[in-house]
């Protein structure tokens, strides 16, 4: 209880929510008194073995939450586990790329915990060298890690997360690049913003239609995003997902966050913000209260328009 009440009544949280951040605040406090009050939740986090996901796996295991961190090589992630020395940070190995895998991944949580409350999709293709031209290889690559990887991983999960007590939370972590006012084609743009009509298999054929006009070099013709393609679509077609899927699970918070310009490997370490202050949008949306937003995109902490 004093940690409660040093962090919600200390001089600069009162400053701050004088200054007007009352919504993000609101769910900051709420976030930690879930995380103090119930320290056997159970958060997975892929792509964790370095970058934003191994600092929210840091920053979820010191608020009392127990995390499986993942990470597609061995070795990497063990490390990472090792280097983070926290009791309650277990590894299993994950690449979203593989069904067998995947599907590992699963009975392990299945057998050991019978149970997942927080999904925390973090992982990427790195694919900052095709920022203009992408090649079809490469952009089948980022396609499959971004959004099917997701995808994939989620619906092997959600069974699990359907038996969490917490009522299940989703956190994919997308980035500004998804956002659909730089797409120029308003056919795609439509398409992709519109919750009514969108489904699954929508925008599995949203992305079918993106290969074929890269494969016919026709993207700019059709006014697809020039800048990072691939990774572009990769995103949209995340946030599109992460709607549906919310509104088909209401009881669970599901949203999709970007993290800011963040110092890590992607961007060569071209990022302006540390992993610390990257981590605190999915931290916030991996530990909403219950009745929390759903089905929407965060710019860091704030509600953002997809
Ligand atoms: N940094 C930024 O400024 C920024 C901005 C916007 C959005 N984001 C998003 O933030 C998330 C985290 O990125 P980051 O900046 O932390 O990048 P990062 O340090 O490069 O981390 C990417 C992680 O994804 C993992 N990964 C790649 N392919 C995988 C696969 N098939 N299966 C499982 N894991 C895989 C990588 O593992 P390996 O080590 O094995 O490659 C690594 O752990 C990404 O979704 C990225 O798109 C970042």
């Amino acid at each position: 209880m004093l940690v409660l009440s040093s962090i919600i009544f200390n001089k600069e949280m009162r400053k701050k929510i004088r200054d007007g951040e009352r919504e993000s605040h609101f769910f900051t406090i709420f976030s930690l008194l879930r995380a103090y009050s119930t320290p056997t939740m159970l958060s997975l986090v892929t792509g964790a073995n370095k970058g934003i996901g191994f600092e929210t796996v840091r920053q979820l295991a010191i608020s009392g939450v127990t995390v499986i961190l993942t990470a597609r090589d061995v070795k990497r992630g063990t490390d990472a586990v090792a280097s983070l020395a926290l009791p309650n940070v277990v590894f299993h190995q994950l690449d979203v790329q593989d069904d067998k895998s995947i599907h590992s991944l699963v009975s392990f949580i299945y057998e050991r915990f019978g149970r997942l409350d927080i999904l925390l999709s973090g992982q990427a293709m790195n694919v900052v060298q095709g920022v203009v031209k992408t090649s079809y290889h490469t952009a089948k690559q980022c396609l499959d890690t971004n959004y099917y990887g997701v995808k994939r991983v989620t619906g092997g999960l959600l069974p699990l997360l359907e038996l969490s007590t917490y009522g299940g939370r989703i956190v994919n972590v997308s980035s500004l690049r998804s956002e659909l006012r730089r797409i120029p084609s308003d056919e795609i743009r439509k398409e992709l913003g519109d919750i009514e009509t969108l489904t699954e298999q929508r925008i599995d054929k949203i992305v079918d239609k993106f290969f074929h006009d890269l494969k016919h070099d026709m993207l700019e013709a059709n006014g697809w995003p020039m800048m990072l393609p691939a990774y572009s679509i990769s995103k949209a077609t995340l946030n599109a997902y992460t709607r549906v899927l919310a509104k088909k699970y209401p009881n669970m918070c599901i949203n999709c966050v970007h993290p800011g310009y963040v110092d890590t490997d992607i961007n060569w370490h071209t990022g302006t913000m540390t992993v610390e202050q990257g981590a605190k949008g999915s931290v916030m949306l991996a530990l909403l209260p219950d009745g929390g937003p759903s089905g929407c995109y965060f710019d860091q902490t704030q509600v953002a328009e997809f």
